[in-house]
């Protein structure tokens, strides 16, 4: 099976997440991709779901398969949000913002009733930082100081395409930081946002209810207590 066969299981399979109708935050990414064109054939064929997007290409997607959308103002009453991950611990804390949309997947995750994630096995590691740097989004004034404060965390790289940086979808700079493993998210998360400037990271805790992983054998479902 090669990886996106299993990402388009991992995304199928989270159909079966979902109420009989009602509010989906849509992910970002490529595995999330999958999910939302399912969800599009699942409207198409007479579902009642309308989605909140994380990012600028999901709303696209979504409503180029005419999945109706709420505005980004919010407040949404939030059913359950799927999206992906760039990696996944054994206790299902996890980095994410490889795609550059860890605000609005956060705000969107914080807002959902459940969280579900969907990810191929190559994604799961034993400690995050090991396969993955921190994804972070720094607010664009001031962009190069803040990454000088971050330098204290690990190494830090600006996110580049195309030759140039860069942007989110909020007009901001993005920076990875390579941190090596990881002894714990939650302070290294904390101490992060800490850093003025520092719009938001892409360290997930406690924010999945439920992952995905698909592989040759099929799909597992990892829940946070085991
Ligand atoms: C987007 O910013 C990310 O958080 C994605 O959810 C994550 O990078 C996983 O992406 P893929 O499904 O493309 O691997």
């Amino acid at each position: 099976m090669t990886q996106d066969e299993a990402k388009k299981l991992a995304g199928e399979a989270a159909l079966r997440e979902l109420p009989s109708a009602g509010v989906i935050g849509l992910g970002t990414g490529s595995t999330t991709r999958f999910f939302i064109e399912a969800l599009g054939r699942a409207v198409q064929a007479g579902g009642k779901y309308i989605g909140v997007p994380t990012s600028e290409s999901s709303r696209a997607l979504a409503s180029s398969l005419g999945i109706p959308l709420l505005s980004d103002d919010g407040p949404w009453d939030i059913d359950v949000t799927v999206d992906g991950a760039d990696e996944v611990d054994d206790a299902l804390e996890l980095i994410k913002g490889g795609g550059g949309a860890q605000t609005r997947e956060k705000i969107i995750n914080f807002a959902s009733k459940r969280n579900v994630i969907i990810v191929d096995e190559t994604k799961l590691s034993s400690r995050l930082g090991e396969r993955w740097a921190v994804p972070i989004e720094v607010l664009h004034f001031a962009h190069a100081q803040t990454a000088k404060q971050l330098a204290a965390f690990g190494v830090v790289t600006t996110r580049m395409r195309d030759g140039a940086p860069r942007m989110t979808d909020s007009g901001n700079f993005l920076y990875d930081v390579a941190t090596g493993p990881i002894a714990s998210p939650r302070a290294l998360d904390a101490a992060l946002r800490n850093v003025p400037g520092v719009v938001e990271t892409g360290l997930f805790c406690g924010r999945a209810d439920v992952v995905l992983v698909a592989g040759a054998n099929g799909v597992g479902r990892l829940l946070p207590n085991g």
